[in-house]
């Protein structure tokens, strides 16, 4: 069944990961996207892969003016937005005692900044009724010491899609999160960790996950369009999280 026929879909963070497999899926249920992303391979093989009729945008999710430029594309191109998923971040792990002003800055800035912004300028756009899911993270629950930035701009996520999910209900848009546990994307090889370590790393989240592997970015897609169709009509402000238990066994 095609759940988004012809909806209008605007994906932050979509030519790789959970925001193009979203965009795969997406598709496959008759979406018209418009998808973001930064490496111009990434944007040209996500055009590719989603056709000339997908809008694929270099654009910098915390750079505010970039914010405006995407959404008059987005408006001369589809003449509105259904769904908006705000799914680019940025993690730059750090110790506490090494946590740069320029890296608080960056990851709040396209983490939380960007996502206040981008859900404020976009009002226009919408209709009758819409969808906004913001993808947060496990860490805004359990923390993480070397993500202690990340984590809580994660939070402030939460709570903003907790405050805007009653603030923009009004106006028939339901804004709600997905919060992954770890999933095996990209995001992993952008630590810039030695190989070995990032083996590491999964190994130890396989020993502790009760379901004892990592996610991946299709299974965080389908919670995606369940969020984003009106499978979810009635769930508002709600955080959904994909981590195949990982926070019970964090929080017991
Ligand atoms: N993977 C996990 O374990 C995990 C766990 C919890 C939460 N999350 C969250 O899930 C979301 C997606 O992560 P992922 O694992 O799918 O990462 P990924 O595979 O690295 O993909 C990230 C996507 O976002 C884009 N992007 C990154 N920074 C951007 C920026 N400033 N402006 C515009 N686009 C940007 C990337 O484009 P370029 O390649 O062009 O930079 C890419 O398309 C993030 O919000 C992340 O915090 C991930």
């Amino acid at each position: 069944m095609n759940k988004l026929e012809g909806k209008v879909v605007l994906i932050t963070g979509g030519t790789n990961g959970i925001g193009l497999a979203s965009a795969r899926l997406f598709k496959a249920h008759g979406a018209r996207l418009a998808v973001t992303g930064r490496d111009p391979a990434a944007l040209a093989a996500a055009q590719e892969e989603l056709g000339s009729d997908a809008l694929v945008v270099a654009s910098q999710a915390g750079d505010l003016a970039e914010v405006d430029a995407l959404l008059a594309q987005v408006k001369q191109r589809f003449g509105r937005l259904d769904v908006l998923f705000l799914n680019a971040g940025l993690s730059s792990p750090a110790p506490f005692e090494q946590v740069t002003e320029d890296q608080f800055d960056a990851i709040v800035g396209i983490n939380f900044k960007a996502v206040f912004f981008t859900i404020q300028k976009a009002l226009p756009l919408f209709g009758a009724s819409a969808s906004i899911i913001v993808t947060t993270s496990i860490t805004n629950q359990t923390g993480t010491p070397n993500f202690s930035v990340y984590g809580a701009s994660k939070a402030a996520q939460r709570s903003l899609v907790q405050s805007l999910g009653l603030a923009l209900i009004g106006r028939g848009i339901r804004v709600n999160a997905i919060s992954p546990g770890p999933i095996d994307t990209n995001a992993f090889q952008r630590l810039k960790l030695p190989a070995e370590r990032v083996e590491a790393i999964h190994a130890d989240i396989r020993a502790r996950s009760p379901i004892k592997r990592l996610g991946s970015a299709d299974e965080v897609a389908k919670v995606a369009l369940f969020l984003a169709s009106d499978d979810a009509a009635y769930i508002v402000g709600e955080e959904i999280v994909v981590d195949g238990g990982l926070t019970h066994v964090c929080l017991a």
